[in-house]
């Protein structure tokens, strides 16, 4: 498909497909890459002026795009990626994806992040839903955000975040953030690192287009993959999408998934266990439409 531009850093009628980790094929009206600041606010400007939605995209690893078209302006942290290391931790552009600074922090002896390995998010998208895993969630790190809140541009103590399981900052548009982490020595780390990755490799589908779990895990204390794998739903399939055989709580893209085939096996899900168990799961995957309501 031909793109057009529409200046040297906003985009017309782009492919998400290599933006998300389902691999939905979804098209953007606009896309834009902006490089610092003055840029991002030209693209919220440009949308503004046309009254077109603006969607804020991460890792693309939380998210289910619409099948065709989206019609917004997708802005991409992908520049957004410079880090500075500090004397306890790191202070880091929103776009940096988690992998690329597991590998940066463990190679100068800074500890902590290891139990991120595997998940392709950006650390703002990653604040933004408190990203966690293996016990730990990354407001176990944040110290301090960065961010444009209704236009101004604030620093904000973690003190002043109302956080909580799978839920992060969700008020402003995230720049960069303030981990403080551990000296540790890098060899323990790359062990924690390969231990960690171990464990996952074991029960989560790492190696096929997910977007992780699909579902919180309830409060009633039980995990949402236990409940819908007892009520039969591992392997169970719509078109290209199936609950992963081996963790119920991740949909897989078998090849040519639709966001159609996702969403009915999600309702799916939802009725089953609420059958056998009366429990209602919530959702953790981010659909675009909700996002842009
Ligand atoms: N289980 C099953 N069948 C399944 C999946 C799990 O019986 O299909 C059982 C396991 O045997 C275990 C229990 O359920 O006894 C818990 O499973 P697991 O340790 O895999 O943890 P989880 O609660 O299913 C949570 C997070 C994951 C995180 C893992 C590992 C949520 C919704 N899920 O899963 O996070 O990676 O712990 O720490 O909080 C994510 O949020 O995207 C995500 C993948």
């Amino acid at each position: 498909m031909k793109v057009s531009m529409v200046n040297n850093f906003i985009k017309e009628k782009v492919s998400l497909k290599d933006k998300n980790s389902l691999r939905i094929e979804s098209i953007a009206r606009f896309y834009a890459e902006p490089r610092d600041v003055d840029e991002l606010m030209e693209a919220i400007y440009f949308a503004d002026k046309r009254g077109i939605k603006v969607l804020f995209l991460g890792g693309g690893s939380n998210i289910l795009f619409p099948d065709s078209n989206l019609d917004a302006l997708v802005v991409s942290f992908s520049q957004f990626r410079n880090f500075m290391l500090t004397y306890d931790g790191v202070i880091t552009d929103a776009g940096v994806k988690l992998p690329f600074l597991l590998k940066k922090l463990s190679d100068k002896g800074f500890g902590g992040l290891e139990f991120t390995v595997g998940i392709p998010a950006t650390i703002g998208g990653a604040v933004r839903m408190n990203l966690g895993s293996m016990g730990k969630e990354i407001f176990d790190f944040v110290q301090e955000i960065f961010v444009i809140e209704e236009g101004i541009f604030k620093r904000i103590k973690k003190e002043d975040i109302k956080y909580g399981y799978r839920k992060g900052y969700t008020k402003g548009i995230i720049i960069s953030v303030y981990l403080k982490l551990e000296r540790m020595d890098k060899i323990e780390i790359k062990r924690r690192i390969k231990k960690v990755l171990y464990k996952k490799r074991k029960v989560q589908p790492l190696n096929m287009p997910s977007a992780g779990c699909v579902f919180k895990n309830p409060k009633i204390g039980v995990s949402a993959g236990r409940l819908l794998d007892e009520a039969g739903l591992k392997g169970y399939t719509v078109g290209g999408a199936m609950f992963s055989t081996l963790h119920a709580n991740f949909i897989v893209n078998k090849g040519n998934a639709t966001s159609r085939d996702i969403k009915e096996l999600i309702n799916i899900g939802i009725e089953r266990v609420y059958k056998k168990f009366r429990v209602i799961l919530e959702r953790e995957l981010l659909y675009a439409e909700e996002i842009l309501k």
